[in-house]
């Protein structure tokens, strides 16, 4: 497994590859959800790279940039392991400069849910993603489910910016008791963990709803809110898969997501029907 910092090293090492390239973009510590990321490319692809890259751009001020948890050593031994054939691990000035040209989110679907908690979050994930995408031109590229907007706007991005990758949505990988694997769970204490579970119960309970053939969303978010008590709910909302709001479930084009904090730690979670 080769591991590269340099931009221009890399893209000159995967130019004369002539393989089929998976990419996972990753922020480091990594986990079993982002392992189910490098399965599915290792399937699809002949050579996969993962980029390891706390980008800055995506934080706001008083984030938890500083702390996000940074574990190299062990992301690099979790790739050899899962046969990644190239770890992309840039510094911050191989990839920004002091005065950036960056991407903006569209005005709508960039500034509901996470991008009106975060207002130029995804300002900062567009633009990382598609310098990412211009360094590695991977065929492929794989992303979580569970960062479903980050999904859904990444996707859009490729659409309109006409870029030749086709993007890969991986379900979300659980715990046995339901909790979505998030490199942000470590910042949870136990008591804290235990109530993190009402936010996946509260899309399970969604979920049994629908196959009663409940389809009213106020209905449904109503009873979600009831089990997500005491929890500081920072929005309950059911979709379709252009991120429209929907009064009646569409089987086949649903998303119902949460956002919750739990202590400091801001959780997301959803499931697709
Ligand atoms: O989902 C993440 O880990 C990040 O937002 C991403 C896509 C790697 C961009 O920094």
């Amino acid at each position: 497994m080769k591991i590269i910092s340099n931009v221009n090293e890399l893209k000159n090492y995967l130019k004369i590859q002539m393989k089929t390239i998976g990419f996972v973009p990753t922020m480091g510590a990594l986990h079993d959800g982002h392992l189910s990321l490098i399965k599915q490319a290792k399937k699809e692809c002949e050579l996969i790279v993962v980029s390891i890259f706390v980008n800055p751009t995506q934080f706001l001020a008083g984030e938890d940039l500083e702390k996000y948890p940074s574990r190299d050593e062990a992301d690099k031994k979790i790739c050899k392991l899962a046969g990644v054939d190239v770890v992309f691990l840039p510094k911050k000035s191989d990839i920004y400069g002091s005065d950036e040209v960056s991407l903006k989110a569209p005005n709508i679907r960039g500034f509901v849910l996470e991008g009106a908690t975060r207002p130029g979050h995804f300002d900062g994930v567009l633009t990382v993603v598609n310098k990412l995408f211009n360094i590695v031109n991977p065929n492929y590229a794989y992303f979580g489910k569970k960062d479903a907007q980050q999904l859904n706007l990444i996707t859009l991005m490729v659409k309109q910016l006409f870029l030749d990758v086709k993007i890969v949505p991986i379900d979300t990988v659980r715990e046995s008791d339901g909790l979505a694997l998030s490199s942000r769970n470590i910042y949870m204490s136990k008591e804290q963990r235990v109530e993190a579970l009402k936010i996946s119960r509260s899309l399970y309970e969604a979920s049994k709803m629908i196959q009663k053939k409940i389809y009213k969303t106020e209905k449904i978010k109503e009873v979600m809110s009831e089990i997500l008590v005491p929890l500081k709910v920072g929005y309950i909302e059911i979709l379709n898969r252009d991120f429209e709001t929907i009064e009646t479930i569409e089987i086949g084009n649903t998303i119902v997501l949460v956002e919750a904090l739990i202590g400091n730690t801001r959780l997301l979670d959803n499931i697709w029907l």
